[in-house]
């Protein structure tokens, strides 16, 4: 039997500033699911990079008073390469647009759609927004000539351009829309597209003059073009997986499962990257998924409202799982939502401190006073209640985070938390452990093991936690996690003497 394969991205972002919290969102929810593919024994390839053929990153590199522009690629590439990894985000590539490896696929990806007779050359003439890397066309466009997104003026250009004559798949991309309804997800946001697709997909430019666009890859057919930058960017997807170089990755992992984007680059993905992929003759990503925006204290996130929040710096402050936990729970995924540091420290205390923390340190406290004798002659988890509610638990966990419902699915966890402190609460394992010492190890038994699927359970969204119960139980499920191997089919066995370490989640010191 074939391995089982799991491939998801994120968007690659424009490295003109530090990630903030927003970009942070995305590649937490990516890695949530590449870690629960882990866990289910698939092999997993989990991408994400920086789009850095960008007029953005000029711009910066020039305020920023840097005059070589690999320099400054490079040092802020390594900047969100290190947010990542303090994020514990555990992509397996990052691929940077300026790579060489990008270069090849895009010329190899070009050639199959000029081959096709898909590029012609013709003067584009309209508005292009340079915060969007876009042109827009004027039914977009708010207030006479402002920008939807960016508000701001945009430019109108007149030049000589090839074309991607995207407008061919127009149908064929409406009609793989109808026919497969996972393709875009949540469905909320399938119309949105289709009506975009059937009022103004249109053929697109897909070059612009080195002489306004100062950076990005030479056309292959017209090296005083360079490729624009969405049709170079979304060939990442591909590059990433070694496309037109060396290596069984694309063959292994191509077509994407999962897409994740932000609301915001909705119809690039749904609509022109389809029909790049129809025109060169390969697979759609079987699903595209488009989750919502988060404001700040309401605000929309941005530069000159300086509310840009660090996501590494807040993980300093309430620990990198806390903040992972906030954002995938507060924010019902696919939805809009808010962030707010009143709404930050109130889950931390009562979902975290006083939730996960505190019954993990009853039942490690109490379950550490179990002879060891006992311990031998219990059957974990002999209680039916209980092990309808471990099993309900799991099937809805999984049918949840199939479906990318990443907040259903920590609801469900919650939902084993306060099932757990309520049967401390009915058995008061305080009293049994003078009274009847028999009774006492099985209650604690169960609990343990109560624990134990709730450790595993929140292993995708909150490792380093995770990682920490694990030793506590004294159980080799870390040293299993790393390997990748199975541990959602878990069963319950015998249990370790567990010991009470640190606690999961200390009080804030406001
Ligand atoms: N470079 C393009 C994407 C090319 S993909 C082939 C781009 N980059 S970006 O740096 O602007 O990142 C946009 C993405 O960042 C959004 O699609 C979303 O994933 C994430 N977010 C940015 N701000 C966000 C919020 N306020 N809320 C949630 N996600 C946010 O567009």
């Amino acid at each position: 039997m074939t391995e089982k394969t799991f491939y998801i991205t994120t968007p690659i972002y424009y490295v003109n500033d530090k990630p903030h919290i927003g970009h942070a969102y995305t590649c937490i929810a990516a890695d949530v699911l590449a870690r629960y593919h882990r866990l289910k024994g698939e092999n997993v390839f989990f991408l994400t990079g920086s789009d850095e053929n960008s007029q953005k990153n000029i711009v910066a590199a020039e305020k920023a008073g840097y005059t070589d522009m690999d320099q400054y690629l490079g040092i802020q590439a390594a900047i969100w390469q290190q947010a990542w990894d303090g994020l514990n985000i555990s992509n397996n590539d990052f691929i940077r647009t300026t790579e060489e490896r990008h270069k090849k696929g895009v010329y190899k990806f070009f050639d199959l759609v000029n081959e096709k007779g898909d590029i012609y050359k013709g003067v584009y003439k309209g508005f292009y927004c340079n915060g969007c890397e876009a042109f827009v066309t004027q039914s977009d466009l708010m207030e006479g000539n402002l920008c939807p997104i960016h508000k701001k003026p945009v430019e109108t250009i007149e030049e000589e351009n090839y074309f991607f004559a995207a407008s061919k798949y127009r149908n064929a991309v409406l009609d793989h829309i109808e026919k497969n309804p996972d393709f875009i997800q949540p469905a909320s946001r399938r119309n949105e597209v289709v009506n975009y697709i059937k009022d103004h997909f249109v053929d697109v430019s897909i070059s612009r003059h080195f002489k306004t666009a100062k950076c990005g890859i030479p056309l292959p057919i017209d090296t005083e073009q360079a490729i624009y930058v969405w049709f170079d960017a979304l060939i990442n997807y591909l590059t990433g997986l070694g496309y037109g170089s060396e290596g069984e990755d694309f063959e292994t992992f191509w077509p994407a499962n999962i897409q994740l984007v932000g609301k915001d680059i909705i119809k690039f993905h749904c609509a022109l990257w389809p029909a790049m992929l129809m025109a060169a003759g390969l697979p759609l990503p079987k699903k595209i998924f488009a989750h919502g925006f988060f404001t700040i204290n309401g605000d929309k996130i941005s530069k000159s409202l300086g509310n840009a929040i660090d996501p590494v710096e807040l993980s300093m402050t309430y620990g990198v799982d806390a903040i992972r936990y906030f954002l995938l729970r507060e924010i019902r995924f696919g939805e809009d939502g808010d962030f707010s540091f009143e709404r930050l420290k109130e889950r931390y205390e009562s979902d975290l401190a006083k939730g996960i923390g505190n019954f993990a340190s009853r039942v490690l406290t109490l379950a550490a006073k179990v002879p060891a004798k006992d311990l031998e002659d219990t059957d974990a988890l002999d209680d039916e209640d209980a092990q309808a509610m471990i099993e309900t638990a799991w099937s809805t966990y999984n049918t949840a985070l199939d479906n990318c419902g990443l907040e259903e699915a920590l609801r469900v966890v919650w939902e084993c938390i306060s099932w757990g402190d309520k049967y401390i609460e009915q058995h008061k394992p305080w009293e049994l452990v003078k009274e009847d010492p028999s009774h006492f190890a099985n209650t604690m038994v169960l609990l343990v093991e109560v624990l134990r699927h709730i450790s595993v359970m929140i292993y995708p969204f909150m490792p380093e936690t995770a990682e920490k119960l694990w030793r506590q139980l004294d159980i080799e499920a870390l040293e299993r996690a790393q390997e990748g191997q199975k541990l959602i089919e878990w069963q319950p066995g015998t249990v370790s003497r567990p010991s009470k370490g640190d606690s999961l989640f200390p009080p804030l010191i406001s």
